[in-house]
């Protein structure tokens, strides 16, 4: 069985380790899996991609395709010719996809194009907001894939409610990946190198929806600048969101700002941390898995069931409404419940893809 296995950018990074370390682990015992990696180069920068690659001993990619930063559409365009290159040159019987980037449906177009069965992980996640690059991304990939495998219950409802069994495709309920990944690399835990406060709060702001809209990237940072005066906010600054700041010359007076940080020192982070905020689709969950209370900077979020169960709330990017929820909202405390699976998500996919 040879997979291809497509990544670009930081998430797919973490995701695809577990499984791989799962592939390696049934290699060991003499099953004949072969996994071949090919990055798109989406995310390129030593920080956004080499640390996680060392750090998290995943394998070497066997094909670095270079596509690096460009418009949605030529950035798209580019992987898929390339990638159809190495998928004819190689022949895998599953291509392997993650999430919802722009690598994710490069992956998901080429490989349909040349009836390859794509298993698609995260698959069934919906914002119902046309306007999010990821959303797109995920509806079009799941519309080609033969294995979904959704992390939820409610990733499950959202395909069947869009007729996703009346198509030739098999919908899984496997759990979360990321799930997997913060149970294995809890106990390699690494602080980052800044000046932390015991009490402090982690921050990330990447999402295109609020850099690339000025007020809605103000009304954020005049937030954490008021938040910042009594308790120390840590944002790992994303490339993006570092340009734009200083395109539009917003101050960041009082934030403690870091340069992006490997997935060893974002769990150290989490761990140690008493609240989260973010518009990033993972933080949110991590900041369930490592028990803190998470704001989510965003109008919604595919993972309802944070919201729900009072883990997580939506605060949008409205500067009254960050404040209001920061001081007055009451948070669920009770933890004891399994929202993602038992950490055993990717032994579950590749169950399902070898069979
Ligand atoms: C992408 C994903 C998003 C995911 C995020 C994880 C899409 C549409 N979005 O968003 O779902 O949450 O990755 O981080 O695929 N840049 C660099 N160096 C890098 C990478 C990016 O400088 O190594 C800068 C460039 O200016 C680039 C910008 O960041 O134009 C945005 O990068 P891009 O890959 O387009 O999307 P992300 O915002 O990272």
């Amino acid at each position: 069985m040879k997979i291809l296995t497509i990544l670009g950018a930081r998430p797919q990074f973490i995701k695809a380790g577990v499984v791989s370390r799962e592939i390696t682990k049934r290699q060991k015992k003499g099953e004949k899996i072969q996994e071949i990696i090919v990055h798109t180069g989406q995310h390129y920068n030593k920080n956004m991609s080499d640390v996680f690659f060392e750090e998290l001993h995943l394998p070497k990619p066997d094909y670095y395709l270079g596509v690096g930063s460009k418009s949605h559409g030529a950035m798209t365009g580019e992987m898929i010719s390339k990638l159809e290159e190495v998928m004819i040159k190689e022949k895998p019987e599953v291509v392997l996809v993650y999430g919802d980037t722009n690598s994710t449906l490069a992956g998901a177009i080429a490989a349909s194009k040349l009836h390859i069965r794509i298993a698609h992980v995260e698959a069934g996640l919906r914002s119902f907001n046309m306007q999010m690059p990821e959303e797109i991304n995920r509806i079009l990939t799941d519309r080609v894939s033969r294995w979904l495998f959704c992390p939820t219950d409610t990733a499950v409802e959202n395909l069947k409610k869009e007729g996703f069994e009346n198509f030739y495709c098999k919908i899984v309920k496997s759990g979360d990946v990321m799930q997997d990944a913060a149970i294995f690399y809890k106990q390699f835990a690494k602080k980052p190198n800044a000046e932390i406060d015991s009490d402090f709060i982690l921050c990330t702001i990447h999402r295109a929806e609020n850099t690339d809209n000025r007020k809605r990237l103000n009304n954020i940072f005049e937030a954490l600048k008021e938040i910042a005066q009594e308790r120390q906010v840590i944002l790992p600054l994303h490339p993006r969101t570092k340009k734009r700041l200083l395109e539009e010359k917003i101050d960041t007076k009082n934030i403690t700002i870091i340069e992006p940080v490997s997935y060893l020192e974002m769990v150290w982070l989490l761990e140690h941390s008493s609240l989260v905020m973010t518009d990033s689709g993972g933080l949110q969950k991590e900041a369930f898995f490592f028990e803190k209370p998470c704001i989510t900077l965003r109008d919604e979020t595919e993972w309802v069931e944070l919201i729900e169960h009072k883990f997580n709330v939506l605060a949008g990017a409205d500067r009254e409404r960050i404040m209001d929820i920061y001081k007055n909202f009451t948070f669920n405390t009770n933890y004891e419940i399994n929202l993602y699976g038992s950490g055993k998500a990717s032994e579950r996919i590749l169950r399902d893809i070898l069979k």
